[in-house]
C-alpha cells in the first residue's frame, strides 16, 4: 500500500504513467446530514450487527497523509482544522465509506454483448459457453491481446468504479489459463495499482476454467496450477488469492480442496466461486479450506452455510450477477440470521457488465431483501475484510484510509432506494479528491 499513489483521474482516453509522490494534504468534512461511520469492532459485521452504522448527524471528520485523524462533532472540528487544504461542506448530505467491490474479473479483452440475444432465446449460461461464448471466447481474446490494450481497457474500467464510488476494487485473473497468460494479467493488475488512484487487490484465478488444451484433462491442469502457477504467482507477484470455481464442468472439490491447500502453504488465501449454478458443495468446502470467503452461493446448502458461519467465512453475494445469468437470487436473509458476515460485489465480468456498487447495494435492497444498512455494510466493511484490507477501509474510524464518498442525499437510504442514479457526489481516496459529479445546469 505504501507505494500507492494519489492522482485525480485524468481525461477519458489518456492514462496517467507516471504517479507523482503524494503530497501532503489535509481535508476537512463538516456539517454532514449523516456521517456514516461503521465504527465497530475491527472483524466483520454479523447478524444484527450488519444494521448498526454507528451513524453521527451533524458529524465531521479531519484527514492528513491519507489517513483519518479525527471523527466527531463539527463545531469542534471545523474549529481545530480550518487551515485544512481543502473543506468539503456536507451540509444536508450523507457521507459514507467509499464501497469495495469485493468480486471483479477486471482484466479481459473484447465484450460479450451478442450473448444476449442468447439470453433473450432463453439460452442458460451453459448454452452459451457450449455454443462458443462464454468464458472460453473471452479467454481467446485475452489471449490475443497486448498487454498494453488489456492495462489500458482494465484502466477505463477502474475509472468508471471509482466514479459510482467504489475506492477498492478486488480483481481476478482467469482469462489467460496458461502461466504467460496469467502471468501477463497480474502485470496489467500490478500496473493499475502502481497508476490508478482506485486502490486493486489482485486474485489468481488460473482455475477459472479447464483451458481447451486440457479438455478432459482437468487433474493435468491442476497439476500444472500447483505445481508451476501457484509458486510463481506467490513468489513474484502482489496477488493476496488463489479463487477457484467449483461447478459441473468446471472444477471438482477435489481439486479445489488440493489447490487451496498448496496455495495455503506457499501463504496465499483461499476464495471458491461456491454453488452459484448447482449445489457443488463449495460453501463448507470453502469453510473447510478456511478461505476468507466463499462467493456465489446461490445454490448453497443449509449445511455448508452454517460451516461458513463457524468458521467467519464471508459470504460475497452477487445480485448484478443473478441476473445477468438469469438465475435465482441468493438467500441473503438466511446468511444474515445464521449468522454469516455477508459482502457485496459487482462481478463485473463480460458476462456481467456492472461498473456500480450503488446499483449492487440498490438491488441488494430489492432483490436479496437486504435493509438499506446491511446492503451498506456488506459493500463496505464487510467486503473490505473479503478482500483482506478491514482493518485499512471499509468504514470512517481513525487510523483508516481516508476513502469516502460525499452523496447528493441525505441520508444512507437513498443508496438502496435510487435504482441506478448516480448519487456519488464527490468521491474521496486517500483523504483526496479523485472524482466530483459535474454540476447540473438548470
Ligand atoms: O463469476 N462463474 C464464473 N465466472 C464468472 C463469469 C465469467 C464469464 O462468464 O466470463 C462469474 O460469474
Ligand atoms: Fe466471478
Amino acid at each position: 500500500m505504501s507505494r500507492r499513489h494519489h492522482k485525480v483521474l485524468a481525461p477519458k482516453g489518456t492514462v496517467p504513467r507516471v504517479p507523482e509522490a503524494a503530497p501532503t494534504a489535509s481535508l476537512l468534512v463538516v456539517h454532514a446530514a449523516e456521517l456514516v461511520t461503521l465504527a465497530g469492532h475491527a472483524r466483520p459485521r454479523r447478524g444484527r450487527e450488519m444494521r448498526d452504522l454507528r451513524i453521527l448527524r451533524d458529524g465531521a471528520l479531519f484527514a492528513a497523509d491519507g489517513l483519518i485523524r479525527e471523527v466527531g462533532e463539527s463545531r469542534e472540528l471545523a474549529a481545530k482544522h480550518e487551515d485544512a487544504d481543502e473543506v468539503i461542506d456536507a451540509s444536508g448530505k450523507a457521507v459514507i465509506p467509499g464501497f469495495v467491490d469485493a468480486h471483479t474479473h477486471l482484466v479481459f479483452a473484447g465484450s460479450r454483448e451478442h450473448e444476449l440475444e442468447w439470453k433473450a432465446e432463453g439460452m442458460s449460461y451453459q448454452e452459451i459457453a457450449a455454443r462458443g461464448g462464454g468464458i472460453a471466447s473471452t479467454v481467446g481474446k485475452t489471449r490475443a491481446a497486448p498487454e498494453e490494450e488489456l492495462y489500458v481497457a482494465a484502466h477505463a474500467r477502474l475509472s468508471e468504479m471509482l466514479a459510482h464510488g467504489t475506492t477498492t476494487v478486488e480483481a481476478k485473473t482467469g482469462y489467460g489459463l496458461t502461466i504467460d497468460g496469467e502471468m501477463k494479467l497480474l502485470r496489467v493488475l500490478e500496473r493499475l495499482q502502481e497508476s490508478h488512484p482506485a486502490a486493486v487487490v489482485p486474485t489468481f484465478l488460473g482455475a477459472h476454467a479447464i483451458p481447451p488444451e486440457f479438455e478432459g484433462r482437468g487433474d493435468a491442469y491442476v497439476d500444472l496450477l500447483t505445481r508451476e502457477a501457484l509458486p510463481n504467482v506467490a513468489a513474484k507477484t502482489s496477488a493476496r488469492f488463489c479463487d477457484v470455481f467449483v461447478e459441473d464442468g468446471y472444477f471438482t472439490g477435489d481439486q479445489a480442496r488440493r489447490l487451496l491447500s498448496e496455495a495455503e502453504r506457499l501463504g496465499l488465501v483461499g476464495k471458491v466461486h461456491a454453488d452459484e449454478f448447482s449445489d457443488g458443495g463449495g460453501a463448507g468446502l470453502a469453510a473447510d479450506a478456511g478461505a476468507v470467503s466463499a462467493d456465489h452461493l446461490v445454490h448453497a446448502s443449509a449445511d455448508g452455510i452454517r460451516r461458513m458461519a463457524e468458521r467467519g467465512t464471508v459470504a460475497v453475494l452477487l445480485p448484478a450477477s443473478s441476473l445477468a445469468s438469469r438465475i435465482p437470487f441468493a438467500k441473503a436473509r438466511h446468511f444474515v440470521e445464521v449468522g454469516v458476515p455477508v459482502a457485496l460485489g459487482t462481478d463485473f465480468n463480460p458476462n456481467c457488465w456492472m461498473e456500480s456498487m450503488q446499483l449492487v447495494v440498490a438491488l441488494a435492497a430489492h432483490q436479496l431483501s437486504l435493509t438499506p444498512a446491511e446492503a451498506l455494510t456488506a459493500a463496505t466493511i464487510n467486503a473490505a475484510y473479503a478482500v483482506g484490507l478491514g482493518r485499512e477501509v471499509g468504514s470512517l474510524e481513525v487510523g483508516k484510509r481516508a476513502d469516502l464518498l460525499v452523496l447528493d442525499a441525505p441520508n444512507h437510504r437513498h443508496v438502496a432506494y435510487r435504482m441506478g442514479a448516480r448519487i456519488v457526489e464527490t468521491v474521496v481516496r486517500g483523504g483526496r479528491i479523485v472524482w466530483r459529479r459535474p454540476a447540473h445546469t438548470p
